[in-house]
């Protein structure tokens, strides 16, 4: 398989979706058990021993243990692109090589439940993964390929304001415990906090208004709240400044949903993999979160990025180079040659 060939077949499992036109393949879906399924077929045709485990995570292995685990993950945000996550699986597939467990994940976007579930016995002595860089570095700098020295802690709220629904032409202003004017001061404040703290970045991604009528004064708000920084404590602070306040008769409910320390990863490595194969080296850390933060707390875990054209992704104009595929792949195979457990 060539990089033409790991490309075509990001596009082929584009096509397992939950909404046609569009790249929405979430867990527990009819499209995320059909991909899984084409996945494990890929597998078989690589000559490896392919299982489904009890969380579904797709599993393939080749050769005598201790063995190299590649893997990615092949669920998507809905209104995804094609690359995030899947190219890193279908170029584990394609660098079958040595004694391997090839592995996709079954859930990564959420909760990394695919990671998390994985129960690792000595059989697997190092963990590598492909995955497009997500963001703008690479580009800006005109390189192809970046080796992952961290990945930057990320901590996530479910978001409740509850006020008082009610008639938005009778109710005067002072009577009113307003729970969007509530939550839409409350994202002001977040957005200014994340502004003056240097390498903080939060999101408040998605927010529902109830009852959610033109003529009827928000009674309850559901958001979301992702807050992401290198350091562990800089983000504690941060979110500590961000929890939203009572205010106006509204009340707040702030419950965590996730809170993964930041990691440093095995880059070594990679960059002499990097090195030999005759590109240059860029270390960098990752904003985004990758299955290697959770691996990487059992295991030596390794990333190398491939630069995303126009720095886009969770996107559907998320993309990849077919000649940073190529180097990426001659990377890969220069890691694996080079591997040996330690
Ligand atoms: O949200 C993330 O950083 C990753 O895409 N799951
Ligand atoms: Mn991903
Ligand atoms: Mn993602």
């Amino acid at each position: 398989m060539d990089a033409r060939d790991v490309i075509r077949r990001c596009h082929v499992m584009a096509e397992y979706t939950e909404e046609p036109g569009h790249i929405t393949r979430p867990y527990g879906s009819t499209s995320m058990a059909a991909a899984q399924q084409q996945v494990a077929q890929w597998m078989d045709e690589a000559g490896l021993n392919v299982e489904i485990d009890a969380v579904g995570n797709v599993r393939g292995v080749r050769g005598a243990a201790p063995r190299l685990m590649i893997g990615s993950h092949i669920d998507t945000v809905p209104h995804a692109g094609a690359f995030d996550g899947v190219l890193g699986v279908m170029m584990a597939i394609a660098l079958c090589r040595g004694p391997v467990e090839v592995v996709a994940f079954a859930e990564e976007e959420v909760s990394f439940l695919g990671s998390r579930s994985l129960v690792l016995d000595d059989s697997v002595a190092a963990y590598l993964e492909f995955h497009i860089e997500q963001g703008p570095v690479l580009e800006s700098l005109g390189l192809p390929l970046g080796v992952v020295e961290s990945i930057v802690g990320q901590s996530r709220y479910d978001v409740r304001f509850t006020g008082r629904a009610g008639h938005a032409g009778t109710t005067p202003m002072r009577l009113r415990n307003d729970a969007l004017a509530a939550a839409a001061e409350w994202i002001g404040q977040v957005e200014r906090a994340a502004h003056e703290t240097e390498g903080l970045v939060a999101t408040v991604g998605r927010i529902e208004a109830a009852p959610g009528a033109a003529n009827v004064i928000a009674g309850e708000v559901r958001a979301t709240l992702d807050v992401r920084h290198a350091c562990d404590s800089v983000r504690a602070a941060a979110v500590a400044r961000m929890k939203p306040q009572p205010s106006r008769g509204v009340t707040v409910e702030f419950t965590p949903t996730m809170n993964q320390p930041a990691v440093r990863l095995d880059a070594e490595p990679v960059a002499h993999a990097v090195e030999a194969a005759g590109f240059p080296v860029h270390r960098m850390p990752s904003g985004a979160g990758h299955d290697a933060m959770i691996i990487a707390r059992k295991l030596p875990a390794s990333m190398l990025f491939l630069r995303s054209p126009g720095g886009i992704s969770h996107h559907p104009d998320e993309t990849v180079l077919e000649e940073d595929v190529a180097a990426a792949l001659a990377v890969g195979a220069r890691f694996i040659d080079d591997w040996r457990p330690r």
